[in-house]
């Protein structure tokens, strides 16, 4: 998504921008974008839900939703390039304008951040750049952070290494384990996400280097 400028009088009369979620598991956070459309706290609608799982419990989600869903398997690609070029086509198709990685298990190649530039957000349970990768809650917990938390950001190439969108803090307490602690962050990124989507879809943001800057 490019940034632009906006009168705030111009907003309503301005298209429903489209998402596109993926997602490979529980779909939590995908509910929550959902459920923000529908409180009317995020101008979007989810034009589509693909999941790389057929057994992604998200697509149950996103169907009692009334969202369309696509299974689209990695395996049934014969390279990384094949899956994202698919992929991006499968968003193209829909009129995306933003696409939303929520629990999305695949590393998106090159050729996918370039058809959406700017144009892709992750969630993401550490503040970044602490605890990339897997198991961000274990990690923030073995390694004795008293404070961990949540990142939306940009997607790159690069695993979980794109321009800051939003963070959230979330504390560690002693006797908190990874369910406790992932419980508590998953809170915050339910709160989170769709707030950053807003702000993205907003277009009043520049990136600047490697900060991506609020404000006319
Ligand atoms: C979340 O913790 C998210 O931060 C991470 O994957 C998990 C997805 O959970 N990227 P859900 O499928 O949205 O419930």
């Amino acid at each position: 998504m490019r940034p632009g400028t906006q009168n705030s009088k111009t907003v309503e009369n301005r298209p429903v921008p489209l998402l596109g979620i993926l997602i490979s598991g529980r779909g939590s956070n995908l509910r929550a974008i959902v459920e923000a459309i529908a409180a009317g706290q995020l101008r979007a609608k989810v034009a589509v839900v693909i999941s790389n799982r057929r057994d992604a419990a998200g697509l149950d989600v996103a169907r009692a939703a009334g969202i369309e869903t696509l299974v689209m398997p990695h395996r049934d690609h014969a390279t990384r390039e094949a899956y994202d070029r698919g992929l991006a086509e499968a968003l193209r198709t829909r009129g995306v304008a933003l696409v939303c990685l929520a629990g999305f298990m695949r590393l998106l190649g090159p050729a996918f951040c370039a058809a959406f530039p700017n144009a892709i957000l992750n969630i993401h349970p550490s503040l970044l750049p602490a605890f990339s990768g897997v198991d961000a809650q274990r990690q923030a917990l073995e390694h004795g952070v008293k404070v961990s938390g949540v990142t939306v950001h940009f997607v790159t190439p690069e695993l979980d290494a794109g321009p800051i969108v939003m963070q959230a803090a979330v504390p560690v307490v002693d006797a908190d384990t990874i369910d406790t602690l992932s419980a508590r962050i998953l809170e915050q990124e339910h709160r989170l996400y769709p707030q950053a989507i807003a702000r993205v879809i907003d277009g009043r943001w520049r990136i600047d280097g490697r900060r991506v800057v609020f404000g006319d």
